[in-house]
């Protein structure tokens, strides 16, 4: 369960909205001119990114994308990929945490995919068990039961650094 939450909440926000994330990633500069197999020509000292933050908000792939369902990702038949009526868009698989497809760029993908997602995966839900085992926490200010809005700036997307969190350790 934990491994999904993380795969939610790695989705709409940054990873477990503690860290920075980015709005667009693959930020490539093209040297040569680069012809597509669709046509599409990148002439060279083109600077390219795909908008991750855009696709993991499509409601064609992820229905109520702004809402964070825990359990969005708990059963294999979810789609963490493409809607089926799109089949230009690869098949959905059970995902995982470290699971990377073109709906999911949270870690890059393909052959440049992030090598650490492994070990940090593994380390976020560490401290997550840790933290919940461990301490309760609420929002200093009533936030009226919701999460606070994230902040933007540039390409990058983050948890509002001005929001105060009490913490108190469980006895
Ligand atoms: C939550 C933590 C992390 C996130 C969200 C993350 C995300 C990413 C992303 C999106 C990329 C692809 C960048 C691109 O294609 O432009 C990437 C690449 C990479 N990451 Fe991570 N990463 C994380 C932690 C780590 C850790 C802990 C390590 C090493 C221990 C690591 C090592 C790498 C390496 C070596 C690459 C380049 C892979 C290549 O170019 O072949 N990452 N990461």
């Amino acid at each position: 369960m934990i491994s999904c939450c993380c795969l939610q909440q790695h989705r709409p926000n940054s990873s477990l909205s503690l860290t920075y994330s980015r709005k667009v990633t693959f930020g490539r500069v093209i040297h040569k001119d680069l012809l597509l197999s669709d046509g599409t020509l990148i002439p060279a000292r083109t600077i390219i990114g795909v908008p991750s933050h855009a696709i993991t908000h499509n409601p064609d792939l992820y229905p109520n994308p702004e809402i964070f369902d825990g359990w969005r990702f708990v059963s294999p038949a979810s789609p963490i990929g493409p809607n089926p009526s799109s089949p230009s868009l690869p098949t959905p698989s059970p995902p995982t945490f470290v699971t990377t497809n073109s709906a999911n760029l949270s870690w890059g993908y393909g052959k440049h995919a992030c090598s650490g997602r492994f070990f940090a995966s593994y380390e976020i839900k560490m401290v997550i068990a840790y933290l919940l085992m461990n301490y309760d926490f609420k929002f200093k200010e009533n936030q009226g039961g919701r999460r606070p809005r994230n902040v933007s700036f540039e390409l990058q997307n983050a948890p509002d650094p001005t929001i105060e969190i009490l913490l108190r350790r469980r006895r």
